[in-house]
């Protein structure tokens, strides 16, 4: 540990430390641009130069290159200091007058103008932090300084195209004026390959290190290896020397974890309806025709539009159509209601006359099913709104092809079924809602766990009104879209319920089953194991040292199939037996 005074106050910082790390650590602010923490000290832009004192000498050194040396006196704050921090960021608005952080700089430190010549029209301050990232941390070796004095730039060694760069784009990335000094469409000839959030329903980029999506449980963040550097390259390693906690472990692999336990809640959501399955509506081939999903994070604040209406190639949206039951009531592709596509359909409506009031909404459906707490009243507030909602289902979507002034624009054609007349409707924007379906592996999941499906493959419950939460295998519940389609709301209640039917059963610390079981009279048992393979509930096992099947009661659901199937007559059904039976059937007979 070195012992060192900064502005005044002592401090023990460990020896080997940078000035800059020293303050960063105490929570003191040097302004930087060239430094980065995963990069060696280049000293370019001096913007972090502080006065230093010792052994009765002062200078002016950049602090991201200068140790701590014990009784050092530092002062990064100093009218010196700021003066030179000013004539630093002159230069700087000099050589990169748009460059948005230099602009924010000088503002910050009152520079209003630069006594320098301004000969440069760019962006790039030379700080080399591209060129490092790109030599140093990718291994590429892509990029390079070319020319001397003020022909210096950023450029391809031999300003030619060639192989080495990969695209990653980390040039630009960490390039520090704000402004992407560095174009990768100037430095290769092939074509980056953004990755796309899959959150954002691939209307946005990410990272290779992400937080799938804010609401994310637990909310940490993870490594997309497909697309890593490190797991291409085995080089780069940023985000392992940045992290303070050191919670970067490359070597961690996926695990299967395996956990003994007495119920399972299965929650596993839905799939949306693909619109690609019905060309007519040109999804895919417009972009102004998207999805409700879509819709949803063009929409949101937190979105890749931050909450604007706007796409690629559509300068204005004047009317937009809504079109419901996309992929729903419709015997080619699901003949079920996805049952929130209305109310969903009316809130994008509503949306859309909010943030764009002067736009006209057009609505196309075949019925409104506005069942739910409020939902009725919201559907007739916007009936009473200037919202046109048209019974109809719309047959396709076109472009206007003769209207070149209405390029990007799109007609819906569609039948008003109240009025009997057919209509064309130019509009900016179409938004299909689509419709729910089954996750693509639910008859995986429920192949796994025996649970029975719908036509569909939704899972069935147990009883539809008694047990909505249950399956025919105890223990197993569902919940949410996997069982039918459902909003929010339902999911959540049908959520809540679900645990709560577990938790019960655990606070009440025993389990209390239905005696109608199926039962092995042990000395007719042959030990065929016929039963094994035809119980759908595996709860029949073969006993090894008396050579007999048994059957786990607590498993058996008492649906008899192993009754009805042992060729020895050895399994009996309690409740059930011939004798039973017959009695029944007696007492019957003698009334
Ligand atoms: Fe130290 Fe740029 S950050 S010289």
């Amino acid at each position: 540990m070195v012992n060192i005074t900064i502005n005044d106050q002592e401090y023990d910082i460990e020896e080997g430390k940078t000035i800059l790390e020293a303050a960063q650590a105490m929570g003191l602010e040097i302004p930087t641009l060239c430094y980065h923490k995963a990069l060696s000290p280049y000293g370019a832009c001096r913007l972090c130069t502080v006065e230093i004192e010792l052994n009765g000498r002062t200078m002016y050194q950049a602090s991201c290159q200068y140790l701590v040396e014990e009784g050092m006196n530092i002062q990064t704050e100093s009218e010196r200091v700021v003066n030179g921090r000013k004539k630093m960021i002159e230069l700087l608005l000099a050589r990169a007058p748009e460059a948005e952080d230099i602009l924010d700089l000088a503002y910050k430190y009152g520079v209003k103008d630069t006594r320098f010549l301004k000969e440069f029209d760019d962006v790039c301050i030379l700080c080399g932090l591209c060129i490092r990232v790109c030599h140093d941390r990718m291994g590429f070796k892509a990029i390079e300084f070319i020319n001397r004095g003020i022909e210096r730039k950023v450029s391809l060694p031999f300003e030619d195209f060639h192989e080495v760069c990969r695209t990653c784009g980390s040039c630009s990335t960490y390039c520090p004026t704000g402004a992407k000094a560095v174009q990768l469409e100037n430095l290769t000839h092939h074509t980056p390959r953004p990755i796309l959030s899959e959150f954002d329903q691939g209307l946005a980029t990410r990272p290779a290190v992400y937080t799938p999506f804010p609401q994310a449980v637990p909310k940490i963040p993870v490594i997309d290896r497909n697309n890593c550097i490190h797991f291409q390259t085995g080089e780069c390693k940023i985000c392992q020397d940045v992290c303070e906690p050191d919670a970067i472990n490359y070597e961690q692999e996926d695990e299967i974890v395996e956990r003994e336990v007495g119920a399972i809640v299965v929650t596993t959501g839905f799939d949306p309806f693909d619109p690609n399955r019905l060309p007519q509506y040109g999804y895919g081939k417009y972009p102004n025709v998207i999805t409700s999903l879509e819709f949803e994070r063009i929409s949101s604040a937190s979105g890749p539009t931050e909450g604007e209406i706007i796409f690629p190639g559509v300068t204005e949206i004047k009317s937009a159509a809504i079109l419901h039951c996309i992929g729903s009531r419709d015997e080619n592709t699901n003949r079920y209601c996805s049952r929130l596509c209305c109310m969903n359909a009316l809130k994008a409506a509503n949306l859309i006359r909010d943030k764009l009031p002067d736009s006209h909404v057009y609505e196309f459906y075949i019925d409104i099913r506005a069942a739910g707490k409020g939902y009725e009243e919201y559907y007739q507030k916007m009936l009473r709104s200037d919202i046109r909602i048209i019974r109809g289902k719309v047959a396709e979507i076109t472009n206007i092809p003769d209207l070149p002034e209405d390029e990007g624009r799109l007609t819906v054609v569609a039948e008003d079924t109240l009025l009997g007349a057919i209509l064309r409707v130019p509009v900016d924007l179409v938004i299909l809602m689509v419709g729910i379906e089954p996750k693509k592996d639910a008859r995986d999941l429920a192949h796994i766990l025996h649970l029975p499906c719908t036509e569909e493959g939704f899972y069935n419950e147990k009883h539809p009104k008694l047990a909505p939460t249950e399956t025919v295998i105890e223990g197993i519940h569902v919940a949410g879209a996997c069982q039918f389609p459902k909003d929010v709301p339902d999911s959540v209640a049908q959520g809540e319920s679900a645990a709560a039917a577990v938790l019960s059963k655990i606070a009440r610390g025993e389990y209390i089953t239905e005696p109608t079981k199926a039962e092995i009279v042990d000395d007719h048992c042959s030990g065929c194991r016929n039963c094994i393979g035809l119980c759908p509930y595996l709860a029949i096992s073969f006993d090894e040292e008396e050579e007999i099947a048994k059957i786990d009661s607590a498993l058996c659901q008492g649906c008899g199939v192993c009754v009805a199937s042992c060729p020895s007559g050895a399994i009996i059904h309690r409740g059930y037996t011939d004798k039973q039976i017959f009695a029944e059937i007696e007492g019957v007979l003698e009334r």
